[in-house]
Parts: structure tokens; sequence; C-alpha cells
């Protein structure tokens, strides 16, 4: 298993990874509308993902076997009274590799990479009844709040959790 930073050929996969992980675990939660907006966008987001593609130290992918199986991006957070916190955007593994700790190894490469650029402090979303809340309280994560949500003509909330790394 290796993580690395992402490359322009992971971009397909990256898309595909984050509307497969929507449409496999969110359905319910999130309308079918949504859903399929995703769906039906997926190539003009790949298009759009390659042409803004631009080399950093906040986008990995994990690898096993060769095979790109979870996606993580980070940002400094622009949230209005976090400004300084890291903040994970991203976390998706492929549906067939949820449970095997990959997860959480990717939750600790966040934890690596914002100490190594000085913070103390990472937030992260989380959809609310998305059952990966469950993920960030059994590793720690302090809820702090909601914050609304806003995607098309559709509002969502989604609970807000703090970690101190
Ligand atoms: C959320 C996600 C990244 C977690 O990764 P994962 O590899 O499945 O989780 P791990 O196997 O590393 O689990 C780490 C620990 O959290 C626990 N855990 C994971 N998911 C859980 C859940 N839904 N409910 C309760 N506990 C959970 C595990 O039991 C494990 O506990 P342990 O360390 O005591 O053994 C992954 O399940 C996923 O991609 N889910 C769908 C997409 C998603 O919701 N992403 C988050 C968007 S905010």
């Amino acid at each position: 298993m290796i993580i690395r930073q992402k490359e322009l050929k992971d971009c397909e996969e990256w898309v595909d990874i984050n509307i497969n992980s929507w449409n496999e675990n969110l359905k319910g939660i999130v309308s079918d509308k949504l859903l399929k907006f995703m769906i039906d966008n997926r190539d003009s987001r790949i298009k759009k993902d390659i042409s803004n593609f631009k080399q950093d130290n906040y986008n990995y992918v994990l690898e096993e076997d060769n095979e790109v199986i979870g996606i993580l991006k980070l940002k400094k957070c622009s949230r209005n009274n976090y400004e300084d916190y890291g903040e994970v955007q991203v976390l998706y593994l492929k549906t067939k590799e949820k449970g095997k700790g990959y997860g959480k190894i990717l939750i600790n490469k966040d934890f690596e990479v914002f100490r190594s650029l000085g913070y103390n402090k990472v937030i992260i979303g989380c959809l609310e009844n998305n059952p990966s809340n469950e993920f960030y309280k059994h590793l720690g994560g302090i809820f702090i709040g909601q914050e609304p949500w806003n995607v098309l003509d559709e509002h969502y909330i989604e609970n807000v959790y703090e970690f101190n790394i």
C-alpha cells in the first residue's frame, strides 16, 4: 500500500471514486436528483479536473496493488472562525475497500501533513445521517456544531468535527 500525491493520470479515477461513493453510500441521505446530477456531470467534471490540474501537497491517492482505492483532499480551512485549522475536504474509499483500516490510515496521513505544516487542529464536515459520522467520532473527533450545506436548490446540514492533532 502506498499513499502518493494525486497525478494528472488520476483525475478520471478520482471523480469516479467520488461519484460512486455518493451513489453507493448516500442514497436516501441526499436526493436522487443530486446523485443523478453527479452522474450526468461526470464527463465535464473529469474534463474540468484535468484542465485545472495542479500538482500540490494537498491531494493524495491511496494505492493497493497499483489500483487507486482511496482519495484524500486537504485544504487550509476557509470557514469563518476556523482560519487556523486544516480541513479534510474529500475522504472516500471504493466501497469494496471500506472497513479494512484504510480510512484510518488516510486520516493519519492527513494529521501528519497538517502537523508538518504547523497546524494543531483539523476540522472535518460530515453530512447529517451519513453513517461515517460514527467513524469520525470513533477516531476522536469532537462534535463542535452544524453548518448548512447548500447545493443545487437543496439544503443539507453538515456535522462539524474537530481533531486536536
Ligand atoms: C468513512 C470511510 C473513509 C472510513 O474508512 P474505513 O476504511 O471504512 O474505516 P476504517 O476501517 O479505517 O475504520 C477505522 C475505525 O472506525 C470504525 N468505523 C468505520 N466506519 C464506521 C462506521 N460507519 N460506524 C462505526 N464505526 C466505524 C471502525 O470500526 C474502526 O474501528 P477500530 O479502529 O476500533 O477497529 C469509508 O468508510 C468511506 O469511504 N465511506 C463512504 C464515503 C464517506 O462517507 N466518506 C466520508 C465523507 S464525510
